[in-house]
């Protein structure tokens, strides 16, 4: 069987840099369409009788809704799957599972634990496969965030973004799309939950910066992003992580840092009043909801890049 794209070779869309600066500005484009048909109530059929499965190995309301509802507006149809309704939960390989999905559905997205059991899957399948958030990256998220600032503030290229946390899924990512994409980004976490600097490699100052003093990291921002402390698999982690990320809440005075037309973002879900304050998640500076939006709008165009190419 062929690749799903009939113009071009299986791509799959597995971390951020599974494309070109190129290719993530055209998706960002394509999706500021989509997104303005859709308010238009304009019917945008471009996936008509193509097929999503969506393999959930982990909780999620965002990315469930977002992919489930864009895949039906763009006229396709959409399986729900888990692990413990599936033979997922049984033992049956990941590489099994790959062969069989694929065979059935043009397009998978997928959630899981480790970045290696999503290679996996997809070294075994026919057809493009998504990454919905492993422990290392939340790719789809990222590409929602930068159509969420491009709407805001223009292009992200040279400005500064400020991640105040985890070295999680979303600061690793954060860290691709500033190294695609030519922004700074300054990072501040507590010892012991810092970026890993053999996964960082080398990176100049106009890429990375890293902050003892989260105050210190928001200085100069022009988005200010956060997540919860303790993210999904890590659970065991929550009391050490709790009393560790104590100062480093997103609050008013943090935000009086960065630079006054300043963002702020959380891929969701929150914890007011531990990573950040509901003063600041519900102020005027908090795009948030701009945000959760955008995952619809930016994977019915990575979708649609997948299946079709450019169109
Ligand atoms: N941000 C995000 O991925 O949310 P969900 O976990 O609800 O899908
Ligand atoms: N870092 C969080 C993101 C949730 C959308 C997690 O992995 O749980």
């Amino acid at each position: 069987m062929s690749a799903a794209n009939p113009t071009g070779p299986l791509r799959h869309f597995l971390q951020l840099r599974d494309f070109s600066e190129e290719e993530i500005l055209y998706v960002i484009d394509r999706a500021r369409l989509i997104k303005d048909k859709f308010k238009r109530y304009l019917p945008h059929h471009t996936l008509h009788d193509r097929n999503l499965a969506m393999v959930f190995e982990k909780a999620s309301t965002r990315t469930r809704v977002s992919f489930e509802a864009g895949m039906y507006q763009l006229g396709g149809s959409v399986i729900y799957l888990t692990t413990e309704g599936s033979q997922l939960g049984r033992a049956e390989p990941i590489e099994d599972t790959a062969r069989v999905v694929s065979r059935m559905v043009d397009l998978v997205m997928i959630r899981t634990f480790e970045q290696t059991r999503i290679e996996r899957f997809a070294a075994h399948s026919r057809v493009p496969v998504i990454n919905g958030l492993t422990n290392e990256y939340h790719p789809c998220q990222i590409l929602a965030d930068i159509l969420t600032f491009v709407e805001h503030r223009g292009p992200i290229r040279g400005r500064t973004v400020a991640w105040i946390g985890d070295a999680n899924n979303m600061s690793y990512t954060w860290l691709q799309a500033a190294e695609l994409l030519g922004f700074t980004l300054h990072v501040s976490a507590p010892a012991g939950y810092r970026l890993d600097p053999l996964r960082v490699g080398d990176q100049p100052a106009s890429i990375l910066r890293e902050f003892d003093d989260p105050l210190e990291a928001c200085k100069g921002a022009d988005l200010v992003t956060t997540d919860v402390w303790t993210s999904m698999g890590y659970e065991s982690e929550n009391e050490a992580r709790r009393l560790a990320f104590a100062d480093w809440c997103v609050d008013a005075r943090m935000m009086a840092a960065a630079n006054p037309d300043a963002l702020f973002m959380h891929c969701l879900p929150a914890h007011r009043g531990e990573e950040v304050t509901g003063e600041v998640i519900d102020g005027p500076q908090s795009v948030v909801w701009d945000e959760a939006e955008n995952r619809l709008h930016a994977q019915k165009a990575l979708m649609e890049f997948l299946l079709l190419g450019r169109l």
